[in-house]
């Protein structure tokens, strides 16, 4: 097992969270502890020393600095479809007769939101949802691109993954970020909250000015388990984000509940995807 990059593949992380929320209904608020400690029982090496490395490094002046280096979406302008082959450059240890590419998970996110006759914006998200995972070709570690998200700037809540490993993370034991609000107020909006680092603030940012504002919460918290299974930073919403995490809530399991070994048919497909893209999105996305 690589130190840095522990993860065989960023799917990985996503196989991992299969287990913790094996079914749509599983919330954490009906899990029992047995449950939870069987997870914490399974859960295999490369995962748990993920979590360590992303719990250890993801501080408020971590978030700050790469919002910092990536926002401004200076390195690179590619044709939209371009974007999805490069993506797919992400090519992992992983087994290639089982494991489809990030391409196919979207396509297959998208589609199944699609069958369910959902807006056809939300198709939309569910196509772009991973497109931040690029930040690994910009050289970031698997830390700071996937993995669930969090608030930092205050208290760790211990209904994140493995909250034992905070210990290790300087922000724990510093007074202006260690208590329930930190540098926040009750209900200031998570707008104005920092999230740790990760493929979606990145696509959020992305295509912000583009999509109607469900399709963007459903980009920007999709791996914000902490709040949208466990409920754990209520303190921290106002009421349009308790009305908004609907739509997040909504997304979820398309996410995590649409893998499916076939991959799907592109040719039939391309010529709805080709118009989706084009209604809403410019020619080129700037990274
Ligand atoms: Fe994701
Ligand atoms: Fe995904």
């Amino acid at each position: 097992m690589n130190t840095m990059t522990p993860l065989k593949s960023l799917d990985e992380w996503e196989e991992d969270l299969l287990e913790r929320y094996p079914d749509p209904t599983s919330i954490a608020t009906s899990k029992d502890t047995e449950a939870y400690r069987d997870y914490d029982h399974t859960v295999k090496d490369s995962v748990r020393e993920f979590y360590r490395l992303n719990h250890q490094h993801q501080t408020y002046d971590f978030v700050l600095a790469k919002k910092k280096e990536f926002l401004s979406f200076d390195k690179k302008k590619m044709p939209v479809w371009d974007a999805f082959q490069f993506l797919n450059q992400l090519v992992d240890d992983s087994d290639p007769d089982t494991d489809l590419d990030q391409f196919q998970h979207l396509l297959q996110t998208s589609e199944a939101i699609r069958k369910d006759g959902h807006p056809d914006w939300m198709v939309l998200a569910g196509l772009l949802h991973d497109m931040g995972k690029v930040l690994c070709l910009f050289g970031e570690p698997q830390w700071a691109v996937v993995g669930d998200t969090f608030p930092v700037g205050c208290a760790y809540s211990d209904k994140i993954v493995f909250p034992e490993f905070f210990a290790l993370n300087p922000d724990a034991t510093d007074p202006r970020y260690n208590t329930r609000f930190g540098v926040y107020s009750q209900g200031v909006g998570l707008d104005q909250v920092h999230l740790s680092w990760g493929h979606d603030e990145y696509i959020y940012q992305m295509v912000k000015d583009q999509l109607p504002e469900p399709a963007l919460y459903m980009l920007r918290y999709h791996s914000f388990y902490a709040q949208h299974r466990e409920g754990a930073y209520d303190h921290l919403m106002n009421d349009h984000d308790r009305d908004m995490f609907r739509w997040v809530n909504l997304f979820n399991p398309y996410d995590l509940y649409s893998k499916n070994p076939v991959p799907p048919d592109w040719t039939a497909l391309r010529p709805y995807y080709e118009d989706l893209v084009a209604k809403y999105l410019p020619t080129h996305l700037s990274f």
